[in-house]
């Protein structure tokens, strides 16, 4: 059932804030601002390493997880796509876990993964949507993500909802291997509590602009998409939902990257969406998107108020949210590039919640 919305992508969309509510108080005690002592299942404390293999948008969300296990864990991170992953003959040793990332639990590369990593004797982890599934049942410690079935074959709810269960878990291994002290942790549980509340109001804040946004943005045929950090993934998953939704060909890069190669491409009939949090790494972007705006590039511009305040710069548009804290950021600038995918393919007429060539669950190699 759609409810009042014209497509199960926009329901689950709008559903995020009610979901990720209920997936963190699995993971945290409200009452203490702290990390559920019961929901480790992973050692991380001796932890020389942590793999992670997914596909797609829960790849993406991995890749986010490794940002943050690095940061605030110091826990070494290998990650890959399980179809490459499975094959790579990676050396492993048992003194490192793998967590394995799908909304299904049923892909098969992430699958074939998973055995090829409890054949080395590795313990496994698996955060997955489907608790019944194949990739549940073959885990040893399940981290379940509680976002309700999603319909939608793009992925929105699971993504947000995988990366709030890997926040919660890169928070309980930054505890355990004395990274974060006790105050940090109540800081960091107090912001991402606070989330589901700023979710509803960006959701609510950015519809009108971002609508408007998409009706420009469906004239084009090629978009870029530039992060650095934690907006490296969301640039690719951003590039991943408009390309799989409205069949317009985008590209995600390491905004750094930009000067290796992709400089090349711009020009004015290829916009590049820039997502920039005022976080450590914002002056870089500025300057790289200074490099576009030079080469008569159209910019779209997704940051936070500081961001908005501090760049001079003249855009196609600026969509902006509210400042909030590092650890909730990829949460947040979630929404408006799942918006803008979503609503470009409206106003292209495709079939937002059954692309051509997709299916919802990838079984086969
Ligand atoms: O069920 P899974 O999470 O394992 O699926 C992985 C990918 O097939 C999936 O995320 C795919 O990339 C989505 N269509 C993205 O929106």
């Amino acid at each position: 059932d759609k409810g009042n919305h014209r497509h199960f992508m926009e329901k689950e969309i709008y559903e995020q804030p009610e979901v990720i509510s209920h997936a963190l108080s699995h993971y945290v005690d409200l009452a203490s601002y702290s990390i559920r002592p019961d929901i480790a299942g992973i050692d991380f404390e001796h932890l020389k390493g942590l793999a992670i293999s997914a596909c797609g948008t829960a790849y993406l969300s991995g890749l986010v997880g490794k940002y943050w296990f690095e940061r605030y864990a110091r826990l070494p991170v290998e990650i890959d796509v399980a179809s490459e992953f499975r094959y790579r003959e990676l050396p492993l040793s048992k003194d490192q876990a793998a967590l394995f990332i799908s909304q299904s639990g049923e892909t098969a590369d992430t699958l074939a993964s998973l055995r090829y990593c409890k054949d080395e004797g590795l313990s496994i982890g698996a955060v997955v949507n489907v608790s019944e599934s194949t990739i549940a049942r073959e885990a040893d410690a399940v981290f379940p993500i509680l976002a309700g079935p999603e319909i939608g074959v793009a992925s929105t709810k699971a993504f947000t909802c995988q990366l709030a269960v890997l926040a919660s878990l890169s928070i309980a291994a930054g505890r355990a291997r004395g990274r974060i002290t006790a105050e940090e942790e109540r800081e960091m549980v107090r912001h991402l509590s606070e989330m589901p509340r700023i979710m509803s109001r960006v959701l609510n804040s950015i519809h009108d602009p971002i609508e408007q946004l998409s009706r420009e943005l469906s004239k084009f045929r090629h978009v870029l998409y530039l992060g650095r950090g934690t907006s490296y993934p969301l640039a690719l998953e951003g590039a991943l939902k408009l390309k799989e939704i409205s069949y317009i060909h985008a590209e995600g890069y390491a905004a750094g990257e930009l000067k290796h190669g992709p400089i090349a491409l711009i020009d004015e009939t290829m916009p590049v969406i820039v997502i920039a949090p005022h976080d450590r790494f914002f002056e870089k972007t500025v300057s790289n998107m200074q490099e576009v705006a030079a080469r008569g590039g159209k910019i779209i511009f997704i940051t936070d108020e500081k961001g908005a305040a501090a760049s001079k710069l003249e855009t196609m548009a600026t969509i902006v949210l509210p400042d909030v804290a590092e650890i909730i950021a990829p949460m947040v600038f979630s929404l408006p590039i799942q918006l803008l995918a979503y609503h470009t393919a409206v106003f292209m007429g495709t079939d937002v919640d059954q692309p051509r060539n997709l299916a919802k669950s990838v079984t086969v190699e």
